[in-house]
């Protein structure tokens, strides 16, 4: 049999470099429903979909944090940026889930069990580097050694939000001292001072470094609030007001976290421009 030319190479001595790369074989394999409900596969796979974009962004807004350390401001802008698509991507993967009957919903939430979302480490790393820490929340994650200790550092690292206002502190701006020293395993709290210094931010230049990456942490913050407010949403429409399967009061528990503002002086501050 004469090989076509402009054919990919069929023949490798062991895996091939695809699989060695990308894992596929491993990743598809990791689908267990807990039901007989065909319709559980897609509740599995948009949750694991979802749990590889929160692995992405939590690099890309790691990467946004280390570049602003660094003073490399297009560096930061340019994971910003990343982590602004990959939200978009993330937030588009609500579809599956966003049309569920409370019915078909049923068919598999026993199987769950006590099995939330709330779990995911994964999620509170993005939450941790919004600036949203809390050393309760590393509790769940006892029994799993490498994912606490993961969490235990972020806890103890400073928010992107935080490197963001160290960065305009040694760029001009006259963040508060109390800010800038805060104690960084606490939950960021919003400050007049750093209001103050958002405002005079955006009455200023627009193509100012300043200005651009509070526009990039903008489009983070709407994104964010995006995912929670669809989360929020699919939920309502697929169990109504009944409690979570993690505890919670559900729907109005929820309801609480997604009024939470990301940034809060980036929100704010507007009202002052
Ligand atoms: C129709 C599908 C879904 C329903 C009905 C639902 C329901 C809930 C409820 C009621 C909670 C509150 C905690 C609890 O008591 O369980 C929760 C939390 C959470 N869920 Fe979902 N969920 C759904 C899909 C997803 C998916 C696909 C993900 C992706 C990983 C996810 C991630 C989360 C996260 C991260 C939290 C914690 C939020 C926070 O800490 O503020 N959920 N979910």
């Amino acid at each position: 049999m004469s090989h076509d030319p402009d054919a990919p190479v069929l023949d490798f001595a062991g895996t091939t470099p695809y699989e060695d790369y990308v894992h596929a074989d491993v990743l598809t394999h990791l689908q267990h429903p807990l039901s007989d409900d065909p319709g559980e596969m897609a509740f599995l796979v948009t949750t694991q979909v979802m749990e590889l974009w929160f692995t992405a962004i939590v690099h890309e807004w790691q990467t946004a944090a280390a570049r602003l350390r660094g003073d490399d401001l297009d560096g930061a802008l340019a994971a910003l940026k990343r982590s602004g698509y990959e939200m978009t991507s993330l937030n588009a993967s609500w579809e599956p889930l966003a049309h569920l009957t409370p019915g078909q919903f049923n068919s598999y939430r026993s199987a769950l069990g006590e099995g939330s979302g709330f779990q995911s480490a994964m999620y509170r790393r993005l939450e941790f580097l919004l600036g949203e820490k809390s050393a309760s929340m590393l509790v769940p994650h006892r029994g799993t050694p490498r994912v606490h200790a993961e969490l235990e550092k972020a806890l103890h690292e400073p928010s992107l939000y935080d490197e963001a206002l160290r960065y305009l502190a040694r760029h001009g701006a006259e963040v508060p001292e109390a800010v800038l020293r805060r104690d960084v395993t606490r939950r960021y709290e919003p400050d007049p001072g750093v209001e103050a210094v958002w405002v005079r931010v955006y009455e200023g230049d627009e193509n100012s470094g300043a200005y651009r990456l509070g526009e990039a942490l903008t489009e983070v913050a709407e994104l964010v609030w995006r995912w929670r407010n669809d989360h929020l949403v699919a939920t309502r429409r697929a169990m109504g007001a009944k409690t979570g399967t993690g505890g919670s009061s559900g729907v109005a528990w929820l309801e609480k976290r997604a009024a939470k503002p990301v940034f809060p002086e980036l929100w704010t501050a507007r009202s002052h421009v």
